[in-house]
């Protein structure tokens, strides 16, 4: 019989080369656990390959062999996507698994400023997109907390969202064309840039979001947005939610220079406040919210801004800043919330556990309620914050014993309210199990039947996005594939 450990790895080196096949337990280490340490597993080999031809031979390598494939670049997932599954290391019963590591796909070209485009590698981080953008003047229209690891290719697994959805959408819609290979090894997609173009169906549509599933993304045709001289930020301190809303409303229809807000609880502006040693720059009444807002525009926006906070109902206090440093300052407490949480989680012990969803805004509040009543009835600190909107609230119960109970107070609520289990870190391994909450057992079939359709053997990232009672991809077997099917 086969050891297909050890044939992966023979193949795997024949492909790219011994030094980008790491085998050994500290080599490997790094890439089997996810970045909270809530989600690990063992894998046989990371493989690092450097091209796109040597991606094509690698997956037919292991569709042959019947090894899975988990596809990670920047290893900044929050649903244990992108991680190895635990027992897959190939012992035995387990379905063997390589970490398919996209970091050498990192270069960048073909920047175009008429048509506002740009093609990255699937290994560029999103602060590098950002850096090439901004050298021509231009911006990238999405941005998030993770950009210094986080990678294209992984925003677009995801379709990742982050601040600027509320002026610009999701990851989704910025991917012009994309580059992937399928479990077989077929290369598609085009990166011609069509902004334009109706020939059946349309690659980056059915990749982005499947979460590696479907493909393994090499590189993307990426669109740009316009570079403004001029932003203002300001952290705003309101009553209440009714206020944060009828701001969000005011804002949205007097500014169009709005870029993203977003809104923090209490609880986070505290844990990052001691975090950063630095008192909050405004005081957030008992039962309200802090709301930060930004505006960029070509010329100033901060007269508009004004009008709209003077205006607004609710306002407590407000920190407003032009200039780089000081809104430095005031981000601070936006982008540092995740990292203020894991230090607190690392300082309990216990990994934080994540609940993105969203729901309509009108129902923040009764989320809200649910989650504290979850976070009480199970004996955990709830430390909320999101993007105001898209009703994308980041419910993050820190002590949380009962991971599972938690979800399932707070998930039927959530798709009771019209929401949905997952905004923007995706599904991964984390929430297959509530998948029934908002879609019907019919729907998840035919998700299934598409993702058997390109890719039969289960190679692609089994575990993730698999609700239960989909087929178990450690029982298909390989040596049911035939061979002269593949190309
Ligand atoms: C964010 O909005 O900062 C990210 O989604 C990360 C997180 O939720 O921790
Ligand atoms: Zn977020």
């Amino acid at each position: 019989m086969v050891d297909r450990n050890t044939e992966i790895v023979r193949a795997a080196s024949a492909i790219v080369g011994d030094r980008h096949v790491l085998v050994e337990p500290d080599e490997r280490a790094g890439y089997e656990t996810d970045w909270t340490g809530r989600y690990r597993g063992s894998c046989v080999a990371v493989v690092r390959p450097g091209t796109t031809v040597e991606v094509s031979e690698l997956l037919r390598a292991c569709t042959r062999l019947g090894v899975a494939v988990v596809t990670q670049a920047g290893n900044t997932g929050l649903v244990g996507g992108g991680v190895p599954r635990s027992g897959s290391a190939g012992g035995e019963g387990a379905r063997p698994t390589i970490v398919l590591s996209m970091r050498r796909f990192a270069s960048i070209s073909d920047l175009d400023t008429a048509s506002m485009q740009i093609t990255c590698d699937a290994g560029v981080t999103i602060a590098d997109w950002q850096r090439a953008a901004r050298q021509a003047g231009l911006d990238t229209p999405v941005d998030f907390a993770a950009r210094d690891s986080a990678t294209v290719g992984g925003a677009i697994a995801t379709n990742a969202g982050g601040s600027r959805v509320v002026r610009y959408g999701t990851m989704r819609q910025q991917v012009v064309g994309v580059e992937a290979v399928l479990a077989d090894g077929t290369i598609v997609g085009s990166l011609a840039g069509l902004a334009k173009e109706t020939v059946g169906i349309h690659w980056p549509s059915l990749i982005a979001g499947s979460e590696g599933t479907l493909a393994v993304i090499t590189a993307a045709r990426l669109r740009l947005v316009p570079r403004f001289d001029h932003v203002t930020t300001v952290l705003a301190a309101l009553d209440d939610l009714e206020s944060a809303l009828s701001l969000l409303a005011a804002a949205r229809r007097r500014l169009g220079s709005l870029d993203s807000i977003e809104i923090i609880w209490p609880d986070a502006l505290d844990l990052v406040s001691s975090h950063l040693a630095t008192p909050a720059p405004v005081e957030v009444p008992p039962q309200g919210v802090a709301v930060v807002i930004e505006c960029a525009d070509h010329v100033d926006p901060t007269t508009d801004l004004h009008a709209v906070l003077a205006d607004a109902a609710g306002v407590a206090a407000t920190a407003i800043a032009t200039d780089g440093p000081r809104r430095g300052q005031l981000l601070a407490f936006r982008d540092r919330i995740t990292d203020s949480i894991a230090t607190a989680a690392t300082a309990s012990g216990t990994p934080t556990y994540k609940l993105d969803v969203a729901v309509p805004v009108g129902s923040i509040e009764r989320l809200l309620d649910t989650a504290r009543a979850a976070a009480d009835r199970h004996g955990a600190r709830l430390v909320p914050f999101g993007h105001l909107a898209e009703g994308n609230v980041h419910l993050n119960f820190l002590d949380a014993a009962d991971p599972d109970g938690i979800a399932g107070d707070v998930l039927p609520i959530v798709a009771e309210l019209g929401g949905t289990i997952s905004a923007e870190h995706g599904v991964g391994v984390a929430k297959t199990k509530w998948l029934h909450q908002v879609r019907s057992a019919s729907e998840l079939d035919a998700l299934q039947r598409i993702r058997r359709a390109l890719d039969p053997t289960a190679t692609l990232n089994p575990g993730v996005l698999d609700h239960p009672g989909a087929i178990d991809p450690g029982a298909i077997d390989p040596g049911a594939v035939d061979e002269r099917q593949l190309p």
